[in-house]
């Protein structure tokens, strides 16, 4: 398959580009490669990607229509992988106008090219943040009317636009949302990048509440496995990617203090009310389904993580971390 990649240059973009090629299909990639963390870490893995060949990267903006318009108008796609997106949920709050101009905005640039250039097969990266305010295990019947943050808001409107131009256009749609996703050349706004990086640095970690907060942690390898075996869906399909395993943040902390040999440095600060206090995936639908299951355990992913920063501490410890 040809396929194009949003936000290749980003962490989950990345894995799944990498996957892709390695079986066997041709992968154009666009990222506007901005700021919002350190332009550094999207490099690295950008030259990964152009070292594997059979990649194509153009630096496109999905907010730019007629950009976009051009890549469509070189490839014959087979399908389209909607990685790119504003991800961070706090930073959120502070501009939610580009979170629905990238998100929303992004996502409807490309279902519409999709329409006019005939390419009939749409995965969509979406998030366990849509399941705010449910019981858990999250399943994906449940009503996902209440979003706690414009990220939230921003993905659930993406999905709802997915399944019209599902029902419009016949393009298959698979949904797939994500339950906090960590591993190598991460997220730096995120707990595991963060509390790695910090603890190496001998620098204090952040900790808002008392540390019991649970998230379904998912290694990266595993959630890449799962989008391009989404590649198969027919239909319109909503799916949950998660480990199924929840751990609290005071785990992840004991676990990063093994792998590191160092003692992470805890300072408390008020929880947060964009955050969830926990998440859980239901992921019988993804077993079903893809016959998927995520194989990494949390300890494991963690140590590999710990690896890969030791591996290349030599340029990650000048990394800008948020
Ligand atoms: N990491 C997680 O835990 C997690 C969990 C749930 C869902 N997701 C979703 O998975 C997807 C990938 O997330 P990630 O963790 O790899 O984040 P990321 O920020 O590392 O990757 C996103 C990439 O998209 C690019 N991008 C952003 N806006 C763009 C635009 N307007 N045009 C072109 N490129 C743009 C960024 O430069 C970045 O390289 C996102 O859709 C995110 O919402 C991630």
């Amino acid at each position: 398959m040809r396929v194009l990649v949003t936000g290749c240059a980003g962490f989950i973009g990345w894995r799944v580009s990498e996957l892709l090629i390695e079986r066997g299909h041709e992968v154009v990639g666009v990222d506007n490669m901005n700021d919002y963390y350190d332009v550094r870490l999207k490099e690295w893995r950008l030259k990964r990607l152009k070292d594997l060949g059979n990649f194509t990267f153009y630096r496109v903006d999905v907010e730019d229509y007629e950009g976009l318009k051009e890549v469509f108008r070189k490839h014959n796609f087979d399908a389209v992988v909607n990685e790119a997106a504003r991800a961070g949920v706090r930073y959120s709050v502070k501009d939610p106008w580009v979170y629905i101009r990238t998100n929303v905005y992004g996502t409807l640039n490309l279902l519409e090219l999709m329409k006019e250039f005939g390419v009939k097969k749409f995965l969509l990266a979406s998030t366990s943040s849509v399941y705010a305010g449910q019981k858990m295990p999250f399943r994906e019947d449940f009503p996902v009317n209440t979003p706690i943050s414009p990220y939230a808001a921003s993905k659930r409107s993406a999905e709802i636009l997915s399944y019209t131009y599902h029902h419009l256009y016949g393009i298959d749609v698979a949904v797939l949302r994500y339950f906090t996703v960590y591993g190598p050349a991460g997220r730096p706004d995120m707990s595991v990048f963060k509390f790695i990086y910090r603890t190496m640095k001998g620098e204090p970690i952040e900790v808002f509440g008392e540390g019991n907060q649970s998230r379904d942690f998912t290694y990266v390898d595993d959630i890449a496995e799962g989008t391009v075996k989404a590649l198969e869906v027919k239909g319109y399909e909503i799916i949950n990617l998660g480990g199924n395993r929840p751990h609290k943040l005071n785990e992840l902390i004991e676990l990063v203090s093994r792998f590191t040999g160092r003692e992470p440095k805890v300072v408390r600060r008020d929880p947060v009310n964009v955050d969830m206090p926990s998440t859980w995936a239901d992921i019988s639908k993804a077993k079903e389904l893809l016959g998927w299951e995520p194989k990494v355990s949390f300890e494991e992913g963690v140590r590999r993580t710990v690896e890969w920063f030791e591996k290349n501490w030599s340029w990650v410890k000048d990394l800008k971390v948020l």
